[in-house]
């Protein structure tokens, strides 16, 4: 699985990290040099390499030991990658850290509770979390997809089910019926924010990201450019340490 995830992303991540997620995260969070950062459940580091490039002071943590190998083994400058789950009461015990990043992670933790109290612990008062996830309103594995209105001509998002969870299989080859699987859990944004209320982090600012891409000259191409300007792909969500937990 990690061998598959670091080979679909490569060392800078995928294109989408590249021109969407990575730069909105790092443009949000607003690093300042020197400042300490956790980049969790990091994956192979690509966010944690460009954030290290504004001298910034990375840690990154994965649940996985092979994608941590995979992190460690990259060029780049010089970053303290570890092994561990974002939700054990112990991870990175008696530290502290100015901001934390979370990319296109949560959806792949249960429970969450645990991880934002994690941040909760690990953020200075003011500290900030970002949060990037797929869109939970309109990319729900299995519950949602597009679909072409012909008398409308237009090209809409169909959403089937979105406030129940779901606990949703991905395979590593789309297609196939067996080989590995990893899962996606799926929540309501409200679950999301209640979380974080609870762990004592204030949501300060929250954006929704639409794909750069624009389709090839075809019957229905202005459909899809203007289908893709609506609807957006990413989730992403800051909030703050309060002083006091509420
Ligand atoms: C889709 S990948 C994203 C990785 C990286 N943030 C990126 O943007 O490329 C999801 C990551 O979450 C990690 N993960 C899943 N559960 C975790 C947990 N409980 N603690 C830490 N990492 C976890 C996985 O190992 C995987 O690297």
């Amino acid at each position: 699985m990690a061998r598959w995830y670091d080979a679909l992303v490569g060392a800078k991540g995928s294109e989408y990290q590249q021109e969407l997620v990575l730069p909105g995260v790092l443009r949000l969070l607003d690093l300042k040099k020197g400042e300490r950062l956790l980049d969790l459940a990091c994956g192979q580091g690509a966010f944690c390499r460009m954030a290290a490039c504004l001298g910034v002071e990375v840690t990154g943590l994965d649940a996985s030991r092979d994608l941590i190998e995979a992190a460690r083994k990259h060029p780049g400058p010089r970053i303290r990658y570890l092994v561990g789950d974002a939700r054990s009461p112990d991870v990175l015990k008696g530290e502290a850290f100015d901001a934390i990043a979370c990319i296109l992670a949560i959806q792949n933790i249960e429970p969450i509770g645990p991880v934002f109290a994690n941040c909760a612990r690990l953020l200075r008062p003011g500290g900030r979390l970002a949060l990037a996830m797929t869109h939970p309103a309109f990319r729900i594995p299995r519950q949602s997809g597009w679909d072409w209105d012909e008398g409308r001509k237009l090209l809409y998002r169909r959403v089937d089910s979105y406030l129940t969870p779901a606990r949703i299989p991905i395979t590593t080859h789309p297609g196939k019926t067996s080989g590995p699987v990893t899962w996606t859990f799926h929540r309501p944004l409200q679950e999301y924010v209640r979380a974080m209320a609870k762990a004592g982090l204030a949501v300060t600012a929250l954006e929704e990201w639409a794909s750069h891409k624009e389709s090839q000259p075809g019957p229905r191409a202005k459909a899809e450019d203007r289908a893709r300007l609506e609807i957006p792909l990413f989730l992403a969500i800051v909030s703050r340490k309060l002083d006091k937990a509420p």
